[in-house]
């Protein structure tokens, strides 16, 4: 049994090219498409009813004109509220990205998505899993596809539901635990994609001979994150996809 034949690009967009459009939004993916980037990185989660959406924060408060947890919200609520002015006045036609529009685009783009199972606090890993993951199974093919979690409990019943060449899955850390071995032998990991400033030299080269893609987020800075590469990292995760192909299209050039 190998995972699905990913060929993992350089760069993905960190809720869509999120330094240039709303977060998480279809525009954003639209604008990480026309920056040259393959793959994104997207936040899943419920509204109250039980809609699967692309979103991030708990709450609805910072990225549009509501107020209060979105778990409180019904999709007839949610798809009305403006979130696009709080990042500019010409995003103010935004509205939130449903899972089922969101899986839509990036087919129409053939684009690839690491998308984060986001548990935030108090939610269901199950029920979430269970609502969004046969949906994103269904919509995409097995290579253009990561499902990621912080939550392993997301990604075990993940692991219950497809079997490792049928979907590839991204163990994400903060800081490094001990036990990282053992929690990603126990989803069958493809992936681990690390905090990039918290990984040390030594944990990234014992994940690189474990045989784990190495997935680095959130980095904005190049220069900052140059020597990197060195360390045998596949991708990185970033909100400016376009300044880091600039800075390495030049040092091939
Ligand atoms: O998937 C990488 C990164 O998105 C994890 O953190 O908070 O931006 O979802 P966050
Ligand atoms: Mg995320």
């Amino acid at each position: 049994m190998t995972h699905p034949a990913i060929t993992l690009p350089t760069l993905i967009a960190h809720r869509g090219y999120s330094a240039a459009a709303p977060e998480n939004t279809l525009a954003a993916v639209r604008a990480a498409h026309e920056a040259g980037a393959r793959w994104v990185e997207l936040d899943v989660q419920l509204l109250g009813d039980g809609t699967p959406v692309i979103w991030h924060d708990a709450e609805v408060d910072r990225c549009s004109d509501g107020r209060g947890n979105l778990n409180t919200l019904t999709w007839p609520q949610a798809k009305v509220l403006d979130v696009g002015s709080w990042f500019g006045d010409s995003f103010a036609d935004e509205k939130m990205a449903s899972l089922e529009a969101m899986l839509a685009l990036l087919n129409e783009l053939e684009m690839g998505v690491n998308m984060e199972i986001k548990v935030n606090k108090g939610r269901d890993p199950i029920e979430l899993v269970n609502r969004v993951l046969p949906e994103m199974l269904d919509a995409l093919s097995p290579e253009r596809l990561i499902v990621s979690s912080f939550d392993v409990d997301a990604l075990k019943h993940c692991r219950t539901l497809a079997p490792k060449e049928e979907l590839a899955l991204g163990v994400l850390f903060g800081n490094t635990p001990r036990e990282w071995r053992a929690l990603c032998e126990a989803v069958d990991a493809f992936s681990i994609h690390p905090h990039w400033p918290r990984l040390k030299r030594d944990q990234a080269d014992a994940m690189h001979q474990a045989g784990y893609q190495l997935l680095c987020y959130t980095a904005n800075d190049p220069s900052a994150f140059n020597n990197r590469w060195e360390w045998g990292i596949a991708s990185v995760i970033t909100d400016e996809p376009a300044i880091f192909k600039r800075f390495l299209d030049n040092q091939h050039s």
